[in-house]
């Protein structure tokens, strides 16, 4: 799946631009700054497919982009935080969950969460909607390579424990590091595993 056409399709800023809902698609979810796009790049293996930045905000659209002809892979903008005028984040926040709940081609969101912080109140605001609305989600968590042994097992630990609450989440956490690669390969078996 990941050896064909890779391309960015476009940026979707209300549910009426979306593509058709013709084709199984994945989605990136998770606080800004968390490593959504990051990631988006990591599984292509292409460096700036993705724009990603230091400052959280940086993906503002729903962006589509096209795994061979049978995929979509859907980077979306942050919750929580951001670095842009508060109407124009509450926008995107609007959006962001029309999308979540609305979207009948959506076949697994997955939940990026810190490696280092585990799951936080808009994450699980973000679960919960995903719980109403049946969407599976599956938790990954992003920047191993930012966190010591001990201190990353107990991250698990709470995340394990939080997953344990929700109907929706898929069983498995997938741990990353787009930095150094890890997880990767994991990740786009699970994600060619999506029909
Ligand atoms: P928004 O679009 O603002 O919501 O952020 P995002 O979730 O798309 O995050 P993005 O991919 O832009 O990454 C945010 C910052 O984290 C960037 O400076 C990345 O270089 C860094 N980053 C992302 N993944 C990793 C990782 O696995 N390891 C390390 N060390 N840094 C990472
Ligand atoms: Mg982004």
């Amino acid at each position: 799946l990941f050896r064909g056409e890779i391309a960015f399709l476009k940026g979707v800023v209300a549910m009426d631009g979306l593509p058709p809902a013709d084709r199984a698609e994945v989605c990136f979810a998770g606080r800004s700054n968390v490593g959504k796009s990051s990631l988006i790049n990591a599984l292509t293996g292409r460096r700036g497919l993705a724009r990603t930045s230091n400052t959280p905000g940086r993906t503002q659209e729903i962006n589509y982009f096209t795994l061979g002809e049978s995929h979509y892979l859907v980077d979306l903008p942050g919750y929580g935080f951001a670095k842009a005028p508060l109407p124009v984040v509450e926008r995107w926040q609007r959006l962001l969950r029309a999308y979540l709940t609305g979207r009948p081609s959506l076949r697994r969101a997955f939940v990026l969460v810190d490696g280092r912080h585990g799951v936080k109140e808009p994450d699980e605001e973000i679960m919960k909607e995903l719980d109403r609305a049946a969407v599976t989600f599956q938790v990954v968590l992003t920047k191993r390579d930012k966190v010591k042994g001990p201190a990353f097992d107990k991250v698990l630990e709470q995340v394990r424990g939080r997953l344990a609450a929700h109907p929706a989440a898929f069983p498995g956490i997938v741990v990353t590091s787009s930095e150094k690669g890890e997880g990767i390969d994991t990740l786009r078996a699970v994600i060619a595993g999506i029909g």
